[in-house]
């Protein structure tokens, strides 16, 4: 089985990003052959600034590296160290109904945020599709929010297949349903453009500040809470054992304790979890090549597949 998955790097990686995306991907590099990349092709219809896409793709290799992803086990690796999936997302680019992409709720999502309507922001499911399928994965870790692009890279493989014979596997998205949509401080999806998210890596002060700026009711402090509608309690019980989350729940329904001594608790729990990963991100920086070491090797690996996948595409459709 062959796994693959993106994250771009256009900011400091959030909870979000960890529970949907990096915690799922980590636990399946025991399960095949895992590969894991820095989406900075993609990147680049959001973030301009040369220097800092270069300084947050190496920053976001070395956070999924201290979140638990094992080089030893699975291929790290920059997108644009595999240029041949901007020739496959051409390709697949002549199959592709306007339809299907005038559907995507992303680009909707982007333009109703004010972002400029650019052809890559709108062509971005093609180039995702071409990710996926350059490597013939079979299963594709991702949070809720990537599930119709999963759907759209079906569509375009059965396209393919029907045009040119049998090229490409179907992917199959997998989505925790416990973590598929962690809600950010206003408890709305987590996300680092809608600026409610708390970071992995930030320091203990902001941290602190972000969980205390999580929005609440207004509920007094004797009333009961509802945990099912509360950000604070759906936070807390990913980070939180079983028993600590049953106390909270039943502290919620029964009174007494206000929101500030909630989130108090919350921010304690998040700052313990993500320890190990501090200590292992410290160790890490103390090997000042061993990033870019990680990024080279899995750079190997990476073309040696897609080469294989574009020997086999490039015969069928006719180019060689
Ligand atoms: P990106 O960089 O926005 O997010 C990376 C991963 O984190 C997940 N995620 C979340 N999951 C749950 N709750 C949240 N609040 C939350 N916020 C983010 C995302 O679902 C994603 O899995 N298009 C992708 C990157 C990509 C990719 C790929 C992924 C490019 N090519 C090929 C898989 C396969 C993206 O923008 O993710």
């Amino acid at each position: 089985m062959r796994i693959l998955s993106g994250i771009q790097p256009s900011g400091a990686l959030h909870i979000g990003n960890y529970f949907g995306m990096m915690r799922p991907a980590v636990a399946l590099q025991t399960e095949g052959e895992a590969l894991y990349f820095v989406a900075d092709y993609h990147a680049l219809t959001s973030l301009r600034d040369p220097e800092m896409l270069r300084a947050n793709s190496r920053r976001v290799a070395l956070d999924f590296l201290a979140c638990g992803l094992n080089a030893d086990r699975a291929t790290l690796f920059r997108h644009s160290d595999v240029p041949q999936v901007t020739e496959l997302a051409w390709i697949l680019s002549t199959v592709a109904p306007m339809g299907l992409l005038e559907r995507a709720h992303s680009y909707k999502d982007k333009l109703a945020r004010g972002m400029s309507p650019n052809v890559g922001l709108f062509s971005y499911p093609i180039l995702m599709a071409a990710d996926i399928l350059i490597y013939d994965s079979d299963v594709v870790p991702v949070g809720k929010d990537q599930k119709q692009h999963i759907e759209i890279t079906r569509d375009l493989a059965v396209k393919m297949n029907e045009t040119y014979g049998q090229i490409f596997k179907l992917p199959e998205p997998r989505i925790q349903p416990t973590t598929e949509t962690v809600p950010g401080i206003d408890g709305q999806k987590m996300s680092k453009s809608y600026g409610n998210n708390i970071d992995i890596f930030g320091d203990e002060k902001e941290m602190r500040k972000r969980v205390m700026s999580i929005v609440t009711d207004s509920l007094a402090v004797d009333a009961p809470k509802d945990p099912a509608t509360s950000t604070i309690f759906q936070l807390y019980s990913l980070v939180a054992s079983k028993d600590e989350t049953v106390d909270m729940r039943e502290r919620f329904v029964k009174g007494g304790t206000g929101y500030g001594d909630f989130k108090k608790q919350l921010f304690e729990k998040l700052w313990e979890y993500f320890a190990p990963m501090r200590k292992r991100r410290e160790e890490i920086l103390k090997d000042k090549s061993y990033v870019d070491d990680v990024l080279a090797r899995g750079a190997k690996r990476a073309n040696e597949i897609a080469n294989q996948v574009m020997d086999r595409v490039r015969k069928a459709v006719g180019l060689r």
